[in-house]
């Protein structure tokens, strides 16, 4: 076990090591400076070490000189991590026209950088090599597989933290009270760009009165990994309390359903779906499609594509929050009530509010930054570069960052911005036991203890960076 953790704590740093040589490899600035060879040595490097992590966590348990190797190849991977980011500091400063002696200092920040990942790499490639006399099989798929157990978001929602969506969820509801025919779910995708308030929406509608009326209201978290079973015994599950049914397979549960439906009326959320697949979700419907049931069925997803080869009846685009509504959220989040300067930060307030692009996530994020920071830090925020580089604000695709998360990630504390990245090992929508993560910052010596895991995590829930759970976690 103990083994076990120390290999999943290896692989997070060695995946965060991993990417930040990938992305750093990504931007063409980099390649001026001839470390290009250096970077591409130590990714392919880690690579190699990377696949040979799956069997080390089976041997460690049982040979010391493993278990030493993944030691070594955890501080190897911190060190290359450290490394990276020193590497975006000084591009910063290279790139910047400094004139005089910043120059210089730019070029033995250089020379040192030089001289650090000479070194790095040729720690990393005897640690590489250390690690083939091991004779570990090897795994090309060991970091995808690693946490993917997913739990479902929750139903719960505070309403009166949740502004300008009474005409949406008036509208959804109106879609849903439309006719139906009887055998065939309705089904009625909510789509827009993530952070928009897609789940918040479907949760308005969710514990609206009209649909408590309802015999059953089921909330599925359905995440990156579409998995058929799992959603179908999810439903049952919540259908069922108390009752155990055999829910072997997916013949069983058709079964179930055939049973548990008739005569019902039923709401059933499928919050975020990722699966593209027109023939699984094609199964998905009609496992909801019961004979003499009245089901109405809520998606959440990113994708229009998803929401057109799901939907029974036209898909609702979630648009844009009004910039007004980015500023009272913002107002919340920065806790603008207790300012004393209130005429004085509303003008730049508003214009940083008009920079969410409609992004309720954008805007808590960026509240939460402007919580602790005076006139001429948020004078310095508005006018922040990062406001320029191009952001996609449109349902097109979905992995462009909003500048405002950028924002608020880049004003992170370096200790904050590392605990957050680690996270990244985490997918989407996955539970993380808050003792358990601080437990592994700890063990990574990115914090000391407790109570400054404890402070991070409040950090990080504050900026949305973090979610509570239905469980005594966060995610
Ligand atoms: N209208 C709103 N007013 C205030 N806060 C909101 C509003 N809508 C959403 N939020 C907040 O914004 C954050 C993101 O919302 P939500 O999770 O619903 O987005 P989403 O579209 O489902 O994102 P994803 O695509 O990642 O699943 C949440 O913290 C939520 O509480
Ligand atoms: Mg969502």
């Amino acid at each position: 076990m103990v083994g076990a953790v120390a290999v999943s704590l290896t692989s997070a740093v060695v995946k965060i090591a991993g990417d930040k040589l990938s992305s750093a490899l990504g931007e063409p600035a980099k390649l001026a400076w001839k470390f290009n060879k250096d970077l591409e040595e130590m990714k392919d490097t880690m690579e190699s070490v990377a696949a040979l992590l799956q069997d080390a966590e089976k041997q460690s348990g049982k040979k010391e000189s493993v278990r030493l190797w993944l030691k070594r190849l955890k501080h190897a991977a911190v060190d290359i991590s450290d490394m990276m980011d020193d590497y975006q500091d000084t591009d910063a400063h290279a790139t910047a026209e400094i004139p005089g002696i910043s120059h210089l200092t730019a070029a033995l920040e250089k020379m040192v950088l030089a001289y650090k990942m000479k070194n790095m790499r040729e720690k990393l490639k005897k640690i590489n090599e250390q690690g083939q006399k091991f004779n570990f099989t090897v795994s090309s798929s060991h970091l995808e597989q690693l946490h993917c157990d997913e739990h479902e978001t929750i139903s719960v929602v505070n309403e009166v933290e949740i502004l300008g969506r009474d005409g949406a969820k008036k509208e959804i509801t109106d879609l849903l009270s439309a006719s139906h025919t009887k055998d065939q779910a309705m089904v009625l995708p909510i789509y827009g760009l993530g952070g928009m308030g897609k789940s918040t929406l479907a949760k308005l509608v969710y514990n609206d009165t009209q649909f408590k009326k309802y015999d059953h209201r089921v909330w599925v978290y359905v995440s990156q990994k579409f998995d058929l079973m799992k959603i179908g015994r999810s439903i049952i599950s919540q259908l069922s309390t108390g009752v155990q049914q055999n829910t072997d397979t997916l013949e069983l549960v058709h079964q179930c359903m055939n049973d548990l439906f008739p005569g019902k009326k039923i709401l059933i959320v499928l919050d975020d779906i990722w699966e593209e697949n027109e023939f699984k979700l094609k199964k998905l419907k009609s496992m909801l499609d019961k004979t003499g049931s009245m089901i109405d069925v809520i998606v959440t997803t990113r994708s229009e594509g998803i929401a057109n080869k799901i939907c029974t009846i036209a898909p609702y685009k979630l648009e844009p929050l009004k910039d007004n509504i980015c500023w009272d959220i913002i107002k919340i989040y920065s806790e603008f009530k207790d300012k004393t300067n209130k005429g004085e930060l509303r003008k730049t307030g508003l214009d940083i509010a008009k920079k969410c692009g409609g992004v309720p996530l954008a805007a808590q994020a960026i509240g939460y930054v402007l919580k602790s920071k005076d006139l001429h830090e948020w004078s310095d925020l508005n006018n922040s570069d990062i406001w320029n580089e191009s952001s996609r604000v449109d349902n097109s695709q979905h992995e462009e960052v909003l500048p405002s998360l950028k924002l608020s990630y880049e004003r992170m504390l370096p200790i904050l911005r590392l605990c957050f990245s680690y996270c990244a090992i985490f997918p989407k929508g996955h539970d993380i036991n808050e003792n358990d993560l601080i437990c592994q910052w700890v063990a990574l010596d990115f914090i000391k203890n407790l109570s400054e895991g404890k402070e991070c995590i409040k950090k990080l829930l504050g900026m949305s960076f973090l979610h509570h759970s239905k469980l005594l976690s966060v995610s």
